[in-house]
């Protein structure tokens, strides 16, 4: 037999629902703040990821899908989507025209990690990227939009957020993060060592005990922002309280990947197990830049689908079930059930079974399929022009006239 690979999984029956639930609620949300869909090839040149991701992250060091095609380019399986979208943006020239684009997308990202709980080697990210718009207002709306879709799935989280500082105040900082580290070195893991010398801030988020007493005492970025920075953190918070969502300052918080400047953040659950982030992003002004585009300041996030589904599917969430199944108990009935499923499917998603199967049969069905109506036409409903209706979200049960079918629903 044939299996999938380590670290890569089939969404099929449920799964693939709650997927496509996640996906079409995020997307109601961020197009009311005018995101339009794109779409990048999942597989690009190597050389993109690390000018962009960053030679020194995980990523790019350890977990690229990454070969030779048979022209000998050297390509890899895209790890993330935001270089991929950037690099589309610019190869468009869009860079040049100006104006402010807003992007969403999903889909599979690879990376060649240990598979664990919620970590996976084919996963699903949606995210989305603005590009050209500088103001920390798009911070906070990027950061609202996904709290609302959090909240519209029914899912509890922390917000964690950081300021990294800019192309001015996070070298200050990382220089004295260095000689505050140097000077406690002894007891670094080996991570942590090479990470002083190339890229010293992703220190901070190490999980090694050790490491984590010598920062105990470490200076923090956020005593270290010049004015500008401190600003645009302020005024972000000031957003976030004005509209209600909760968040608490993580100094540590410095994101996987390279390319971040100012606002980072992360939304964090404790449901799923030490992969604890459900969607992070931030703002990453100066990538265009690195890409060869003209400067374009950036901002955004992505989620982890699998992650999300994780905990809806704990939760045995009722959210996720949608649409309606319809069955006859007599075969004599099927033209009647079908002419009612061909009303319903201009309004709502709608499976008919064609089969002759007992009632709690059928309803077991439509419950491990995950509807949210079952209905059930039996000879004594039909003769009353009625029929068995059935709400799998609240249990509601009543017989109901065909002809208010639609206005009842
Ligand atoms: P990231 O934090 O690397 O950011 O990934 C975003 C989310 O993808 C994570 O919070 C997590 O839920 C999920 N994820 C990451 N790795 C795995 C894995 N191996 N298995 C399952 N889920 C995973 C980015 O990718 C950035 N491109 C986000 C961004 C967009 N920043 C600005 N724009």
């Amino acid at each position: 037999m044939i299996n999938a690979l380590r670290g890569m999984k089939d969404l099929l029956e449920n799964d693939g629902e709650i997927y496509k639930f996640i996906i079409d609620t995020c997307q109601s949300v961020v197009k009311n703040y005018g995101y339009k869909f794109c779409e990048t090839p999942k597989l690009e040149e190597t050389i993109l990821f690390k000018r962009s991701v960053g030679q020194s992250s995980d990523i790019v060091g350890k977990e690229m899908y990454q070969f030779t095609d048979k022209s000998g380019n050297d390509v890899c399986l895209r790890p993330e989507g935001t270089a991929g979208v950037l690099r589309a943006f610019i190869e468009a020239k869009f860079d040049r025209a100006g104006g402010v684009r807003r992007y969403f997308y999903y889909g599979s990202m690879f990376r060649y990690e240990r598979p664990q709980r919620g970590r996976l080697r084919e996963f699903h990210q949606f995210g989305v990227e603005c590009f050209g718009e500088a103001s920390v207002y798009e911070d906070a709306s990027v950061i609202l939009m996904l709290n609302e879709i959090l909240q519209n799935l029914g899912i509890k989280t922390r917000l964690k957020i950081n300021s990294l500082g800019d192309n001015e105040c996070m070298p200050l900082y990382k220089e004295k993060l260095v000689k505050f580290i140097s000077s406690n070195q002894e007891n670094l893991c080996q991570d942590c060592l090479r990470r002083l010398k190339t890229n010293p801030i992703r220190i901070l988020d190490c999980k090694n005990e050790n490491c984590q007493n010598i920062l105990k005492t470490a200076p923090l970025i956020t005593d270290n922002l010049n004015q500008i920075c401190q600003d645009e953190f302020n005024k972000l918070q000031e957003i976030l309280r004005a509209n209600g969502v909760e968040f608490e300052i993580d100094p540590k918080l410095v994101r996987g990947l390279d390319y971040y400047s100012k606002s980072a953040f992360e939304f964090i659950s404790d449901e799923i197990g030490s992969q604890s982030a459900v969607a992070g992003g931030g703002r990453y002004d100066k990538l265009c830049e690195y890409l060869d585009g003209k400067p374009t300041p950036a901002v955004g996030w992505a989620m982890g689908i699998e992650r999300v589904m994780e905990i809806l599917k704990q939760k045995e969430s009722q959210n996720t079930r949608q649409g309606i199944y319809i069955c006859a108990l007599n075969p004599n009935l099927i033209d009647e059930i079908y002419k009612i499923a061909q009303t319903l499917r201009k309004r709502y998603i709608t499976e008919i079974s064609y089969e002759a199967k007992s009632p709690n049969k059928h309803l077991n069905i439509a419950d491990k399929k995950g509807f949210e109506i079952f209905l059930c036409l039996g000879d004594d409903e039909f003769s009353q022009n009625q029929i068995w209706y059935k709400n799998l979200k609240n249990q509601d049960e009543k017989r109901i006239s065909i002809a208010n079918l639609e206005s009842e629903i």
